[in-house]
Order: structure tokens, then sequence, then C-alpha cells
């Protein structure tokens, strides 16, 4: 965790999480309540919101904890009047709540379609709606950053309804940016590589081997820590970041450029074996 922030950079800020209770979301809340920001963070089940609330209120900061399921349009709108009553007008929001699970896509049900699309895609639109609609009546701006993931771009097999709600999810950052740019509300979103959380991790990485492989595709050779994604999260709800809006901070280590570069693979030898072979292709 960096130390070089001021301690005050997200003071009187109001900040929603949502799926705050666990793994990038509960870092990020306990960042942001450190960098002295109030804190609201929802989430399906009470418990793990609870612990959060309470680790957040142990190191001294300021935390509600509300359930609250995104998918659903009405519980959003209460979440947001609520969360308003406990702690005030809501500053800024992190469309961080995300389902997902590894499936062939000709197997997947249309229940599992609607489960992963719903709270990604619908959940972020309806939380942003909801702090683009107060923060427009009321012309104080406002900002919002989702997480996204860099196959939004690519596209990845097996993952194919998350990809698609990621990919949506850009292109509502994008879309706003322009649309709500001038009203003094700006919408970045982060494309994380791969973060070893309980949530994601459990559905998505099969046994350590694959563990493995996952992290050599990574040029620095190493997982993201979910503290390091919370400094750049709170980079980019700060002021320091005033003149971003509609942009997707890639954050894999290199991962995603990696996979794409033809030549990448001689990375995987040795660097003198790999001179060698250039060596004897020179012509005399
Ligand atoms: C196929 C599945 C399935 C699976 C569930 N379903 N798991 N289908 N393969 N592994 C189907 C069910 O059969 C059901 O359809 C439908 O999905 C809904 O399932 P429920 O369990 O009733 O729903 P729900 O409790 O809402 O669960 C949603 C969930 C679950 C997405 C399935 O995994 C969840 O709650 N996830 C939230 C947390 C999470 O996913 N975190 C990871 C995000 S990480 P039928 O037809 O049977 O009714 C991430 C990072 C990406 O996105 C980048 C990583 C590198």
């Amino acid at each position: 965790m960096s130390d070089d922030f001021a301690p005050d950079l997200l003071a009187d800020q109001h900040i929603v999480v949502t799926g705050g209770g666990t793994g990038l979301g509960r870092a990020m809340a306990l960042r942001f309540a450190d960098l002295g920001a109030a804190v609201t963070i929802n989430g399906r089940r009470p418990e793990p919101l609870a612990e959060t609330v309470s680790d957040i209120e142990d190191a001294g900061g300021t935390a509600e904890g509300i359930s609250c399921n995104v998918r659903e349009p009405e519980a959003v709108q209460a979440f947001f009047e609520e969360a308003e009553e406990r702690q005030g007008p809501v500053t800024r929001l992190v469309n961080n709540a995300a389902a997902n699970f590894l499936a062939a896509t000709e197997d997947i049900s249309p229940n599992g379609f609607d489960a992963i699309v719903k709270t990604n895609l619908y959940g972020s639109f309806y939380c942003t709606q909801a702090c683009g609609r107060r923060w427009l009546d009321r012309e104080t701006g406002g900002v919002v950053l989702s997480i996204a993931t860099t196959y939004a771009e690519t596209g990845s097999a097996y993952v194919v309804p998350s990809a698609m709600s990621k990919a949506g999810i850009v292109a509502m950052t994008r879309s706003l940016a322009a649309e709500w740019g001038g009203e003094g509300v700006r919408l970045n979103a982060v494309a994380p590589g791969p973060f070893p959380t309980e949530g994601a991790w459990d559905r998505l990485v099969p046994g350590d081997d694959l563990e493995r492989k996952m992290r050599d595709r990574i040029p620095v050779e190493r997982f993201g820590e979910p503290e390091e994604l919370a400094d750049l999260a709170s980079f980019l709800l700060s002021d320091l970041s005033a003149f971003m809006n509609g942009d997707v901070v890639t954050f894999d280590g290199g991962e995603a450029l990696a996979a794409g570069g033809q030549f990448n693979t001689f990375t995987r030898m040795p660097r003198e074996q790999v001179k060698t072979m250039m060596e004897a292709l020179k012509p005399d």
C-alpha cells in the first residue's frame, strides 16, 4: 500500500462501493475509509458487510453496510435512499459487484446468463443512473469508477456472459463520459487482470496447475494485490485525476498485451539462448 497519498485525499466524500463486503470491493472500501471517506458498502449477504464495516470502524474509519442485490432496480433505489439518510449525499460510486462462473457457452441456461449479466451490466447501470440523476439534479458533479476486465476488449472463452457484460460497462463509461462530462460527472473504469480473491478464485481457477499457468502469462511474474487496485481506485476517485474521463485503465502487470505479441513467447526462454538464436539468424 502506498503511503504517499495525503491522508485526507478522500475526506468529505461519501463513497458507495457495490459488492464492498468481500474481495476487491472490501480492499477498496478499507482504503477509501483510511483516506478519510465515509463509505457505504452493499452486497447480498449481511455477514461480510458487517465484518468489513466493523474492520473499517476498528481502524478509525466511518462505514455503513446495507444489504442490496444490484440486479433489482427497486432495491437499488431503496439502497441509495437509505445510504443518503445515514451518511448524506453520495459523491462517488464504485461499480464493483460482479458475478461470474466458468461454463461452456452452449450449456448456459437463461437463468445462468441472467445471473451474470443482470449483476454486472444491469446492476452497474442502475447504480450509475441513480447517482447521475442525483448529481445532475443537485448540480454537484460526481465520479463513477467501474471495475471492468481486460477481456472486455479481447473477449474470452468460457466466460462469455461476463465478457459481454463487462464490454457493456466499458461502453456505458465511454458514453456517459461524453453525455455527463459537461455536468461535472466523470466516469472511468479499471480493467484488472487476475487478482487472487476468494470470490474469483473459487469460481474461476480450478487447481494449482492452472493457477501457475495463469501467473506465467503475466510479464511481472505475479498476480496483483487488492491493495494495489485500491490505491489506483483512490487516485481515480480523487481530484488528482480530475481531467481523466471515459478512460479504461489496464491494471494487469502487462498480461493482456503479452498475450497478443507474436514473439513474446521468446521471453519464456533463457535470455542468452534467445540472443544466440537471434545471432544465428543474422545474415553473414
Ligand atoms: C453453469 C451455473 C453455474 C455454473 C450457477 N449456474 N453456477 N451454470 N455453471 N458454474 C446457474 C444456475 O444453475 C442457475 O441457473 C443460475 O446460474 C443462477 O444460479 P443461482 O445459484 O441460483 O444464482 P445466484 O445465487 O444468484 O448465483 C449467481 C452466481 C454465483 C453468478 C452463479 O456464482 C454468484 O453469486 N457469484 C457472485 C460472486 C462472483 O461471481 N464473484 C466472481 C466475480 S470475479 P438455472 O437455469 O439452473 O436456474 C470476476 C473477475 C473476472 O468477474 C476476471 C478474472 C480473471
